[in-house]
């Protein structure tokens, strides 16, 4: 009979308290005992009250709801041995031997950290006479599932990530009311989406919505860029069209790597197409609201394979993170998974863009 504790670490994401819900009552439908983790790491590291027994009923309304209701945060004492160290301790004084992280690469390169230090940690806790040989005993594997929750879908080995489908409708309604307003002036705008160092927010908001130019990190534009963007609109122009619409990630680079920004895109459609050219940035309005369908059924399968993964782990098999490939929910080693994903920046910066996309898909 395990017990497992859940927490949501990093940028929330909408979907994640669905997760959470999954994970809760799932733990109990297999006579585990279910433990929120309030505030993230933050939670982990401080313990007492912010460590709260789950029951069924606690989770009850959680599907429909935006945000993370059991809190996150971005946590500096985590990433220090010495928080860990404390984190683990929690862990015991509550004797919970499994844990759940929902979270974006960083949050689950944390729990992989915290995975290989475990058995230092205890033996650390022990030889400094803060818990017994016995107390740590029952102890000695700590499993770790991993969840994506991030609307940035930038985790390689997976299809979706719990979030970015709520995001990108997000980012599709304000798109769709900013067309409106720029159709009646005949304006142009820029929007500038969020997404860290990925693209896909942004490439997908473009393709749904019909956008005239989009810039990403992944395929960075020419250095000529001005010309091809001044070039582009105004065929579109010429055929009609009374807006213009440019969704810029709010990652994006020129092939160079120098940063291309909202207003240095105004300043070309303004004084070389002569366009009145507004900048509209949607910061966190994309993160915020209802869960759409596609994140509420993501995070309640995934949820509910995170328990099953938790019951199958063994200690020679590696920590799992809970993908979707084609449409089918798996488990990848959550160390690969991270890994490749940082690749995803190195590649960048050797300017090897094609195998940064290829890095983003690969499975
Ligand atoms: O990772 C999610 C995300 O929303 C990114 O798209 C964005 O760059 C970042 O978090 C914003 O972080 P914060 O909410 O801490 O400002």
């Amino acid at each position: 009979k395990r017990r497992i504790g859940v927490l949501t670490s990093g940028g929330d994401a909408p979907g994640m308290n669905g997760a959470v819900r999954a994970i809760v009552r799932m733990a109990i439908h297999y006579e585990c005992e279910a433990f929120a983790i309030y505030e993230g790491y933050d939670g982990l590291v401080k313990g007492g009250d912010l460590i709260r027994p789950m029951a069924w009923e606690d989770v009850r309304g959680f599907l429909s709801e935006g945000g993370t209701l059991i809190g996150t945060a971005r946590c500096k004492e985590f990433m220090q041995r010495p928080g860990r160290l404390q984190a683990a301790r929690n862990l015991i004084s509550k004797g919970i031997d499994a844990l759940i992280v929902i979270g974006g690469d960083g949050s689950l390169t944390g729990a992989d950290v915290f995975r290989a230090e475990w058995p230092g940690l205890l033996e650390e806790l022990v030889s400094s006479s803060q818990l017994s040989e016995q107390d740590v005993e029952p102890f000695k594997h700590l499993n770790i599932v991993g969840l994506v929750g991030s609307i940035d879908n930038d985790l390689s080995m997976t299809d979706a990530t719990i979030g970015c489908y709520t995001s990108l409708t997000r980012i599709c309604e304000a798109v769709d009311s900013v067309d409106t307003t720029a159709t009646s002036h005949q304006r142009a705008f820029i929007i500038e989406v969020m997404g860290r160092h990925c693209g896909w927010l942004a490439l997908m908001a473009g393709v749904a919505t019909g956008a005239d130019f989009i810039f990403i990190p992944e395929n960075p534009c020419q250095e000529t860029w001005a010309e091809d963007l001044c070039a582009t609109v105004q065929k579109h122009r010429k055929l009609g069209k009374r807006k213009t619409i440019v969704i810029i990630a709010e990652g994006a680079i020129d092939e160079k790597l120098n940063k291309i920004t909202p207003n240095m895109v105004k300043d070309i459609l303004s004084n070389q197409a002569k366009l009145d050219t507004r900048v509209t940035t949607l910061g966190h309005v994309q993160r915020g609201g209802t869960p759409c369908a596609y994140d509420r059924m993501l995070a309640t399968l995934q949820g509910v394979d995170a328990v099953k993964a938790v019951l199958e782990c063994t200690p020679d098999k590696p920590s799992p993170v809970i993908c979707i490939v084609e449409n089918k929910i798996c488990r990848r080693p959550l160390v690969e998974a991270v890994a490749q994903t940082k690749e995803v920046a190195v590649a960048i910066n050797n300017k090897d863009f094609e195998k940064a996309m290829h890095l983003r898909d690969a499975e």
